[in-house]
């Protein structure tokens, strides 16, 4: 499974509002295919890495028509090659409230609905994903919000299949084991399926024994959960490689937060993981 990083986002597809960037993207669609991969879909709703256009909307009518058309060209386009979309990503604050963007602004909170049935309407058998991060536990501000902003959609109609959990984690905070499995149990009482979409666990450098056996723990404790909880199974990384990494640029003072070291060798964890996964109760079936 691979995900376009930066290439489906609206300044990199779609720089100006007449000109579409489809190479780029059509490659990696190709690439996909021929090497028996899938791909998901990453953004269309979004405060960050927008074309200039789009963050000077300023009437409802211009922000609806400019958003709706989006999804609809990048998902038509794609129709049965992407099988998965983050529709709207990171829509919350750290307190639970909408996020104050562009969107908000000029649509009002019911951007997210317009986007989703877009969504549904450009490729129906797409499966569509509210993804966000610090969402993974229950039991805090921000994981109880997101819970019930998409049971809230779920009640009234809204197409939502998927919940993302990005899971930027740092390898010395604790890892809430029976928050992560209550956030995805509760998720399948509404019929979602969570997908864990962005995992990487960042070390405060310099790095020790100690914060790589905890590094360790927590990528061990998320394959544990995907490869066993029925509604979870993709364990998707962002980034695979220390040698080429986000986490230095966003995260001063951090690095180390992949499954493959500087020299791009596979970190000890990463036969750990294998073997979870062989082992997978899901696998066995
Ligand atoms: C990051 C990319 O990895 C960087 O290359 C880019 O400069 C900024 O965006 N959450 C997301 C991702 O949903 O799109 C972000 O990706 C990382 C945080």
């Amino acid at each position: 499974l691979i995900v376009p990083e930066n290439t489906m986002k609206w300044k990199n597809i779609r720089p100006t509002k007449t000109f579409w960037n489809w190479s780029d993207m059509d490659n990696m669609v190709d690439f996909a295919e021929k090497n028996g991969m899938v791909i998901r879909g990453h953004t269309f709703v979004w405060h960050q890495q927008n074309a200039p256009y789009v963050d000077s909307l300023k009437t409802k009518d211009e922000a609806v028509a400019m958003l709706t058309e989006q999804i609809t060209m990048v998902m038509e386009r794609y129709k049965g090659r992407v099988f998965e979309y983050d529709v709207a990503n990171e829509v919350l604050n750290e307190d639970g409230t909408l996020r104050d963007t562009v969107w908000l602004r000029t649509i009002g909170p019911e951007y997210i609905d317009i986007a989703f049935k877009a969504a549904r309407a450009a490729d129906p058998k797409a499966r569509l994903v509210l993804n966000d991060y610090s969402n993974e536990y229950a039991g805090t501000a921000k994981g109880d919000a997101f819970y019930e902003l998409c049971k809230d959609m779920k009640n009234r109609g809204i197409p939502i299949d998927g919940a993302g959990l990005q899971l930027h984690l740092v390898a010395e905070h604790t890892f809430n084991r029976e928050g992560l499995l209550a956030q995805i149990r509760r998720f399948a009482e509404l019929g979602m399926f969570v997908t864990f979409t962005e995992i990487d666990v960042r070390i405060a450098m310099p790095s020790s024994p100690e914060k790589e056996a905890q590094q360790t723990e927590i990528f061990k404790g998320l394959m544990e959960i995907a490869a066993t909880e029925p509604n979870t199974g993709h364990f998707v990384v962002w980034g695979y490689t220390d040698a080429k990494s986000w986490i230095p640029g966003t995260f001063p003072g951090y690095g180390s937060a992949h499954l493959f070291d500087k020299a791009s060798q596979p970190k000890p964890v990463f036969e750990d993981l294998k073997k979870i996964l062989a082992d997978s109760p899901k696998r066995k079936k």
